[in-house]
């Protein structure tokens, strides 16, 4: 069915569910054809012979457990729409079962699935490729599917692996993390330093949450997804050796370990550390260092990586003065959050190099919010709304400065989760004591509020939740403005973003 084609009546009248990020791309790739042998939403006794074994019921070889939450109101049908975030219908379930996830106790439906549309596919669709679309070559096929760019080190492993398998390679970026584009963009820049007739064939697999310490059920997903795609082979990393053992048995396709490469510094080339002197041997460049370096802006050397996959790694982890950054202040009403925020954002403006957007408790409840009240639900809705804005300014490089009450620990956590995915959260806790707050009571809302005028408000008839390492990660700064100049307080949350790296010193 094309994109223009109108939906059957009959679909008009079913409910429509739209799945969660893995589920959406677990739906592509079952409707695709690469997750063999299934079909549709995995049951409960499938599920819970996954988990424990991974094995479907029949006994079949299958990693991950496949499933598909959805709210109670939708358990009671047989056929739901299931459709993308953007409301476009993409196939329809019919529900074969209703049950209970026993460790979350949310709802799950299992069935098969009729396709009605593919899937809307963002930058790179042109690369995208079901697995029946792929000509296959005669002999052997390896596949690399990664979530990470390959280096110098894994494009000389992938070239000896291949030429040994007389392979053909075929490149699998894993799609789903945060910098999908400059994943794809980074391995298209190394088809040359792969054998000739790579291809690069992104997939949509994000990582999920498994209870999966040595990665073993990540890397039969992979094989299995490889294997659907007609690969031969599935490369493994060098350090997998002890994870590929393990999953020999159960693995659709044989998963391959490169042997340990290294750099050889008196000849400057990558090759086989069992080729190399020791004392010719060059440390690797750690992951830590390689973070430390991409942190301040620093060039990856060249022995380590192309030049053009280095410019994709500053994508996806810029230098800190250039990253992305919200700082959000949290506090009682008249704590000082507003007059130390506008001073950062003032001091920020001053000091040049950064754009800054203040997103004030007040002014946002003007505009962004209007309407809302102050219930616990409408408080969590004007903070997430703040924190979708926050992470968009922290998306594209700038600065957000936040400054609402956000009197609750669980929601300035789904905040900091969600800027955190773009770029950098700063938490500072203006707590000033409610005494002091009161004292002041710039507004006279505290006033009111004892006089019993205005319902729930904060610190006197609704709760304030301190930051809680536990819950949003704590505080990384605490000011209590009592006696402390608003301009010593500006210069504290100033310091903290220096010392950060986030601001270079005046
Ligand atoms: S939040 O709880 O949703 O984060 P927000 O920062 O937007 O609150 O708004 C707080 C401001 O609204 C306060 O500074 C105060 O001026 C005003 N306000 C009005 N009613 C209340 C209330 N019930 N509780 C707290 N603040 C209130």
């Amino acid at each position: 069915m094309t994109a223009e084609t109108a939906l059957p009546d009959t679909l008009r009248d079913l409910p429509a569910h739209t799945p969660g990020k893995v589920e959406l791309a677990d739906l592509e790739l079952l409707l695709a054809g690469a997750y063999p042998p299934l079909k549709g939403f995995l049951g409960s006794f499938d599920t819970a012979m996954v988990i424990a074994g991974g094995r479907l019921a029949d006994g079949t070889p299958w990693p991950v457990p496949v499933t598909l939450a959805v709210p109670e109101e939708l358990t009671g049908h047989e056929k739901v729409v299931l459709q993308d975030p953007e409301g476009v219908p993409l196939a329809v379930l019919t529900v074969a079962e209703a049950w209970r996830d026993p460790t979350s106790s949310g709802w799950r439906l299992a069935g098969g699935l009729e396709p009605l549309r593919a899937p809307a596919h963002g930058p790179f669709h042109r690369l995208r490729r079901r697995p029946d679309e792929l000509e296959r070559p005669d002999g052997p096929l390896l596949a690399v599917a990664t979530r990470e760019p390959l280096h110098r080190k894994q494009l000389g492993q992938v070239r000896q692996v291949a030429e040994r398998l007389g392979a053909r390679v075929l490149v699998l970026p894993l799609l789903g993390g945060e910098h999908d584009e400059a994943l794809v963009r980074a391995l298209l820049a190394v088809r040359r330093d792969l054998p000739d007739g790579a291809q690069v064939v992104p997939v949509p697999l994000p990582p999920r949450d498994l209870d999966d310490a040595d990665g073993e059920r990540d890397l039969l997903l992979r094989a299995h997804v490889a294997a659907a795609y007609g690969a031969t082979h599935l490369l493994a990393d060098e350090q997998q050796a002890g994870t590929a053992e393990r999953i020999a048995d159960g693995a659709p396709i044989p998963v391959v370990v490169p042997e340990p490469w290294a750099y050889d510094a008196d000849v400057e080339v990558w090759r086989p550390v069992a080729r190399i002197e020791p004392d010719h041997v060059q440390a690797e460049l750690t992951r830590e260092r390689l973070g430390e370096l991409l942190d301040r802006g620093e060039p990856i050397p060249d022995w380590f990586t192309p030049p053009a996959v280095a410019a994709e790694l500053a994508v996806a982890r810029p230098p800190k003065h250039e990253r992305g950054l919200t700082v959000f202040f949290t506090g009682l009403s008249g704590s000082g959050k507003s007059t130390v925020a506008r001073g950062l954002a003032d001091a920020l403006i001053e000091r040049g190099g950064r754009t800054v957007s203040l997103l004030d408790g007040d002014v946002v409840r003007r505009l962004l919010s209007a309407g809302l009240t102050f219930s616990r639900a409408d408080r969590d809705l004007n903070i997430r709304r703040i924190g979708y804005v926050a992470a968009e300014i922290t998306r594209h490089g700038g600065v957000a400065i936040c400054a609402p009450i956000a009197p609750y620990a669980a929601t300035r956590a789904e905040v900091r989760r969600m800027v955190s995915a773009v770029g950098d959260f700063v938490l500072v806790h203006v707590a000033t004591p409610l005494e002091e707050c009161e004292r002041r009571d710039r507004k006279g809302l505290y006033a009111k509020a004892r006089a019993g005028l205005i319902p729930e408000f904060t610190g006197i008839s609704d709760p304030y939740e301190e930051p809680d390492p536990a819950v949003d990660g704590g505080a990384d700064l605490r000011l209590d403005t009592t006696g402390l100049e608003p301009d010593e307080a500006v210069a504290r949350v100033l310091a903290l973003l220096e010392e950060g790296g986030w601001v270079r010193p005046a």
